[in-house]
């Protein structure tokens, strides 16, 4: 075949794909051109029977015009899809500002709800808000805070565990690894959990952050447990201070101010019990008095009827304190942890835990709160 049939031939088709009316008209050039009864592909199939001269010089202008054929398919139908998307979305319009019908606006979940007034409640003593990683490693998770590989502490957190990792024990932010002994030490797989408890975050924000230190971290907290009272997921804040010369008595007045301010009452006992976490010492329980009516515990009462355990604190190891890099002699310090979930069943009277995480909208219907009743120290914390 002459160049000048070759150029006639890819003339002919290149007007009759331009010309195709639909997606339909473009298939049938394509088979025409392309399939294999087409034209092109007849042409492709005569290269064989060619001598090398001539093939040498058919084979490019066939190609050539292939190459060009089938990109001009694909452009039209490029084209064809594109104005087809946009005739749709001309005609199919959403208005946003609609109200939304039959809804009744969402609510803020009691445990979002708690947590503002957590931090409401403590920014007003000068803590910060500090958040740290669900995803945690071991060395911030347990190591660090004083519980090392084989410590029994260990088997009592249920941990959830990731697969272990080709990274070594050195690397991370994890500036005295090899003085703490992490889980066999260097050159051990670095394993990777979901926190089990917001301590962690005491330790990043230690080793970060230049004391004094005023802190609260509240979040998601992660054991594989789940029975009427406990779900795998649930949340915890923490709370850390660690400057000159604390004591217990801060860690005693810093917590009665936070209990009476949180449940909006000035008649609350509080009870320290002696206890242990491995990293206080030494660790206090502390629990709060109830009132019994009508058979309801009821927080509050200088008489109280019976105690409520609600959190745990103490002052802050000296070994947890060198592990962030930090001299114990210089800088001491006191910590609490506390489940957010059950104080929030406290305060709003909750009785099932699950039903925190079902998502049913008849329940946050009932508990849950207006979007803009933000918590205030003025207005009131929780109302
Ligand atoms: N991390 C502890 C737990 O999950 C709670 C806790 C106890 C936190 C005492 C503290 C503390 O900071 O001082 O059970």
């Amino acid at each position: 075949m002459s160049q000048t049939d070759i150029d006639q031939l890819q003339a002919d088709l290149l007007a009759a794909i331009a010309g195709a009316p639909g997606l339909e008209g473009l298939e049938q050039c394509r088979v025409h051109a392309l399939g294999k009864q087409g034209v092109v592909t007849g042409l492709l199939k005569t290269l064989g029977g060619m001598s090398p001269d001539e093939r040498q010089l058919q084979g490019p202008r066939i190609q050539a015009l292939r190459t060009a054929v089938t990109e001009a398919i694909g452009d039209r139908k490029a084209m064809m899809e594109r104005a087809g998307l946009d005739a749709r979305l001309a005609t199919e319009t959403l208005d946003m500002s609609l109200p939304a019908g039959g809804m009744s606006g969402g609510s803020v979940h009691p445990v979002s709800q708690v947590m503002d007034e957590l931090a409401e409640i403590f920014a007003d003593l000068g803590f910060a808000v500090a958040t740290g990683p669900e995803i945690e490693d071991d060395w911030h998770n347990f190591t660090a805070l004083n519980i090392p590989d084989a410590h029994p502490a260990r088997a009592m957190h249920d941990t959830f565990y990731f697969e272990a990792q080709a990274k070594t024990a050195g690397d991370g932010q994890n500036p005295s690894s090899d003085s703490a002994g992490l889980a066999g030490g260097a050159g051990r797989a670095k394993r990777m959990l979901l926190r089990t408890h917001t301590s962690p975050v005491q330790i990043r924000t230690m080793v970060t952050t230049p004391p004094p230190i005023r802190i609260i971290a509240p979040g998601r907290t992660y054991r594989s447990d789940s029975d009427a009272t406990h779900t795998p997921m649930f949340h915890q804040v923490e709370g850390l201070v660690i400057d000159k010369g604390i004591t217990l008595g801060h860690l005693k007045w810093t917590l009665e101010t936070f209990v009476k301010a949180f449940f909006e009452r000035d008649d609350i006992v509080l009870r320290q019990r002696p206890s242990y976490f491995p990293f206080t010492e030494p660790s206090v329980e502390i629990d709060v008095g109830y009132t019994l009516i009508k058979g309801k515990r009821v927080i509050g009462g200088t008489a109280p009827d019976g105690w409520m355990e609600i959190l745990g604190s103490g002052m802050v190891h000296p070994k947890v304190i060198a592990a962030c890099g930090l001299d114990p002699e210089v800088w001491q310090g006191f910590a609490f942890g506390c489940g957010i979930d059950r104080l929030a069943m406290l305060k709003y009277g909750i009785d099932d835990l699950r039903a925190f995480f079902d998502g049913d909208l008849r329940w946050l219907r009932h508990y849950g709160f207006a979007a803009l009743d933000i918590p205030t120290l003025s207005g009131g914390i929780g109302a």
